[in-house]
This record gives C-alpha cells, sequence and structure tokens, in this order.
C-alpha cells in the first residue's frame, strides 16, 4: 500500500515542480564589461539587450565605475554592494563576464560576503590567470599618463593603486616582484600559500556552470589561453601550459580541478580577436546558461534525487 501513496505524493511534487519551475527558475544575469566600456554605450546596451531577448531572462549592465583607474578590490566591492541591493537578484543570478569584468566577476564570487548566490558564470575573455601585456591603449591623453605609471614600475604600491590591470600584469620571468606586490590577482587565485583562504575555493566550486570563452586570434589577452586558466611556466615564457597542467589547477588553489571533474567547467575556443564573438556563438555558448530552462531543469533532478 505504501507505493502507490508513495507514487501520488512523487506524482503531487513533479506537478508542484513543474507548475513553480518557471517562476523559481527566471534566473536574472549581470554582465559585467571590461576596460574603457560603460553600460551606456551602445554596443555593451545592445549586447545584454539581445542576450535578454534570446535566453527570455532579465539582463542588467553593472558598472559606473572607472574600468581604467580604479583598482579592481574597489571595483568588486562597489560591484558587491550594487548586487546585494538588487531585490531582483536574491534568488541567484547568472554572470557573464568581458575581459577584464570576469576579474571582477570572479572576487564578486569569491569574497562578497552575504551576496546573492551565483549559479552560471559565462567568461568571455577572462585574463583569468593573469596578462604578461598592458592592454592595448592608444595615444589620448589618459594612455599617457598611462605609460608614465607603467614606467614607474607596474607592482609599485603607486601604479597599483591607481591602474586597473596592474592588478593582474603577470610577468612570468618576475614572479616574485608579482607575488610582492601585486595586490589582486595573486590573492584572487589563491597563489599566495601562507595566505590561502578555503572560502573562495567553496565558493567558486559551487558554480553550477564555469563557461571559459577564448579567442582563437587574441591579441590583447597575452597569452590568450590565460581565458582557460592557462598560462605560462613560473620562470619563462614558454611553453604555454594548458590550464590542467598549471599549478593553480593541479594543486586546485580555487576549485578548478573539483569543478572540472564534476563536468562543471566548459572549454570554448572561438574565431576571432578579442571579444569579436559571433551573435550564433552567443547563441551557441552563452545563451543556453542563460535560459530558464537550465535551471529548471537541475531544480526537478534535485527533487527527484532527494
Ligand atoms: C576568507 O575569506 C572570507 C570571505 O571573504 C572571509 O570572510 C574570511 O575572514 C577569510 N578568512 C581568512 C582566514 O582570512
Amino acid at each position: 500500500m505504501a507505493l502507490p501513496r508513495f507514487g501520488a505524493l512523487l506524482l503531487a511534487l513533479l506537478i508542484a515542480a513543474a507548475a513553480l519551475a518557471p517562476v523559481a527558475s527566471a534566473v536574472p544575469f549581470i554582465v559585467l564589461h571590461g576596460i574603457g566600456d560603460e553600460c551606456g554605450n551602445d554596443g555593451l546596451a545592445s549586447f545584454t539587450e539581445l542576450l535578454g531577448v534570446w535566453s527570455g531572462s532579465k539582463g542588467y549592465c553593472i558598472g559606473a565605475f572607472d574600468s581604467w583607474l580604479m583598482p579592481l578590490q574597489e571595483q568588486a566591492n562597489t560591484v558587491c554592494k550594487k548586487v546585494k541591493k538588487m531585490k531582483e537578484l536574491r534568488k541567484g543570478y547568472n554572470i557573464v563576464g568581458l575581459s577584464q569584468g570576469n576579474l571582477i566577476g570572479r572576487a564578486v564570487i569569491e569574497y562578497c560576503d552575504y551576496g546573492p548566490p551565483v549559479k552560471n558564470f559565462i567568461s568571455i575573455g577572462g585574463p583569468h590567470a593573469g596578462t604578461a601585456s598592458v592592454p592595448l591603449c592608444g595615444s589620448g591623453i589618459l594612455c599617457i599618463l598611462i605609460d608614465d605609471l607603467i614606467r614607474l614600475g607596474i607592482y609599485s604600491d603607486y601604479v597599483q593603486a591607481h591602474l586597473a590591470p596592474s592588478g593582474y600584469l603577470k610577468i612570468p620571468t618576475d614572479m616574485g616582484d608579482y607575488l610582492k606586490g601585486c595586490r589582486f590577482l595573486p590573492k584572487l587565485n589563491n597563489e599566495i600559500p601562507s595566505e590561502r583562504n578555503a572560502t573562495y575555493k567553496e565558493r567558486l566550486s559551487s558554480l553550477e556552470n564555469l563557461v571559459l570563452i577564448m579567442f582563437e586570434d587574441d591579441a590583447v589577452l597575452i597569452p590568450r589561453e590565460t581565458a582557460w586558466f592557462g598560462y605560462y611556466p613560473d620562470g619563462a615564457f614558454n611553453p604555454v601550459l594548458p590550464p590542467q597542467e598549471t599549478k593553480l589547477y593541479t594543486e586546485d588553489w580555487i576549485g578548478l580541478k573539483t569543478l572540472d571533474e564534476a563536468g562543471r567547467v566548459k572549454f570554448v575556443s572561438v574565431p576571432g580577436g578579442h571579444l569579436s564573438i559571433s551573435r550564433s556563438d552567443m547563441k551557441k555558448y552563452v545563451v543556453p546558461y542563460l535560459e530558464p530552462d537550465v535551471s529548471s531543469k537541475q531544480s526537478i533532478r534535485r527533487i527527484l534525487s532527494h
């Protein structure tokens, strides 16, 4: 007699889950932009809007900080405060990062105490393992100022406090100075043995999916494999190590290995230069993780497995 009753209960649960799913799983997303960009720019506004239309989920571009000059830790603190204030995100949200915005996204996931939970993190051209070259700037007044700053030494306190990209410049032949002077990335990647924080690993490895999109002809991120957490070995500019051969992965400093072994890291390579993602690749590699579907299927699976 227990069996039919259990069957009825299961059926009721399934119906309830199906009825609740569309509402419970309409997960909004935020877009974190790259250096020199702004949410008000046409390109970024239409990028956010297209993802919203194609996925059927609500998207918000979060910005309003000085992406060149404000240190990344401050940019991340600003975003952490914003996401905590947004009622829409309370039940969880997805992050789409562009270039430098991915490091802010990861800092929000790892550091933002009492923030809403992040479900999927879709990283487009992120310098996750650092970059060995200053992002191309040009010849405007701001760029000349930046040149002067760089000449003072990238790991000096002054440059670290006044130039965001210095927070993830990693010269493989100068690792001692990097670990000592670089304020942002060594901490984010749990690179300093005496300062590793297990909370960062726990939080990053709780993601449902980590999608890492690399551009085949990326000439801004050096090496381009940094978008997958690949990088040079300490002390040399070659060869580029695939992510699985870096210490960050093998010693699992931030949970990348844990996530990968659970099948939750998607290593994606697309044609084109830095951030030049095509509409069809957006539909193929970004939109599926923003669709309400992904999470609702997972919640039903979760209900069934309990
Ligand atoms: C580790 O990081 C978390 C999150 O930011 C923080 O609350 C905690 O105090 C840190 N632990 C140590 C030992 O620094």
